[in-house]
């Protein structure tokens, strides 16, 4: 699918505005705080289903009771989004719905100047990162991952309250090991397909032979049976704290540089390199498994790289629709 021109209405710092895209690459130019960013959102919420950075009610215009924003494209579909403080519509031919219907989802990368900072983020930010990834890869994973949330969620409230036995937890903690178990498995299976090209399509772009490879890291174990024991056994020590103390929450991605950890080895060109070899092994793995090609939107980032990467970059994603948001004439 190809965008043709997405509208905002009241959508954060833009009263009205309309982009008409070109088949292939759009520049969207603009000082800082311009709004080029929330342009980029506006097409993520209508065709991924949500904002990557925040809710509706920070989004909605400071000064008006709604937004709209509708997307058109080339094919003539149109997909609309409206929020009036409250409720969230997305209208697709005459018909409301909560959610965006999985048949109107199109595959995003997105890729933001954060992005390059990957490697030296917080597990939670890297978890966050991967948790988006794995979701384009797939609709069971992002299901599973909302289940195994609000069960998360239930738990640590439980393990706040003081008369609390065993017993009460059982329900949640099934819930836990069951998708826990499921996410464990999809993202050791995700992560061993990114390593089998990642080396290779490094080496292509900074053209030298060193070698990187991510680490899943996790303490779940594969059988649902023995996550569940592991979280019973937890019992006491996650009341004395508060919340859940084992599980897939606290899974880690480690990014190995000839071995050894990248963050602190590698060089920030080096880790660019990097960042960019995993944009473009998420681009194919999405067109892989799902047969659509994918639509980049590139947020500011330019200016973050050299002359070299950036001509790998076009040259990557020249066969896919390419939004590209910058504060200089690139
Ligand atoms: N809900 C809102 N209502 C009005 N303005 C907002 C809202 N949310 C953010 N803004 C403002 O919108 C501007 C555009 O943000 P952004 O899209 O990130 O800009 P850019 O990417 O061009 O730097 C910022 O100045 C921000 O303060
Ligand atoms: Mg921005």
């Amino acid at each position: 699918m190809i965008i043709k021109s997405i509208k905002l209405t009241n959508f954060r710092n833009h009263s009205t505005y309309k982009l008409t895209c070109e088949d292939e690459t759009s520049l969207i130019l603009g000082s800082n705080g311009w709004g080029k960013t929330s342009v980029l959102e506006a097409i993520y919420i209508l065709t991924r289903g949500k904002s990557f950075r925040a809710t509706d009610s920070e989004i909605l215009n400071h000064n008006a009771d709604y937004y709209r924003i509708e997307l058109e494209y080339t094919s003539g579909e149109i997909t609309t989004a409206t929020y009036d403080g409250k409720t969230k519509n997305f209208i697709i031919l005459d018909k409301k719905t909560k959610r965006l219907p999985k048949k109107y989802k199109y595959p995003i990368i997105l890729f933001l100047p954060s992005d390059l900072n990957l490697i030296s983020h917080s597990p939670g930010r890297r978890r966050e990162y991967f948790d988006r990834i794995f979701s384009e890869f797939d609709d069971s994973y992002s299901t599973s991952l909302s289940k195994y949330q609000k069960a998360l969620k239930q738990r640590n409230e439980l393990l706040k309250t003081d008369s609390l036995t065993k017993d009460t937890l059982f329900s949640w903690n099934l819930m836990l090991a069951k998708y826990g178990t499921n996410l464990t498995k999809l993202r050791s299976e995700f992560i061993n397909e990114i390593n089998s090209n990642l080396t290779n399509v490094y080496r292509s772009i900074a053209e030298n032979t060193d070698e990187i490879n991510i680490v899943y890291q996790t303490e779940a174990p594969e059988s649902e049976q023995k996550y569940l024991s592991r979280l019973e056994d937890c019992f006491e020590r996650d009341h004395y704290l508060g919340h859940t103390t084992f599980g897939i929450h606290r899974d880690d991605y480690l990014f190995e540089f000839n071995h050894s950890l990248a963050d602190g080895s590698a060089s920030r060109g080096e880790t660019r390199s990097i960042i960019l070899a995993l944009k473009f092994i998420e681009a194919d793995l999405v067109y892989q498994k799902l047969h659509q090609k994918p639509i980049i939107l590139l947020d500011d980032v330019f200016s973050e790289l050299d002359e070299t990467r950036r001509r790998h970059l076009v040259k990557n994603f020249k066969d896919n629709q390419v939004i590209i948001t910058s504060v200089d004439m690139i």
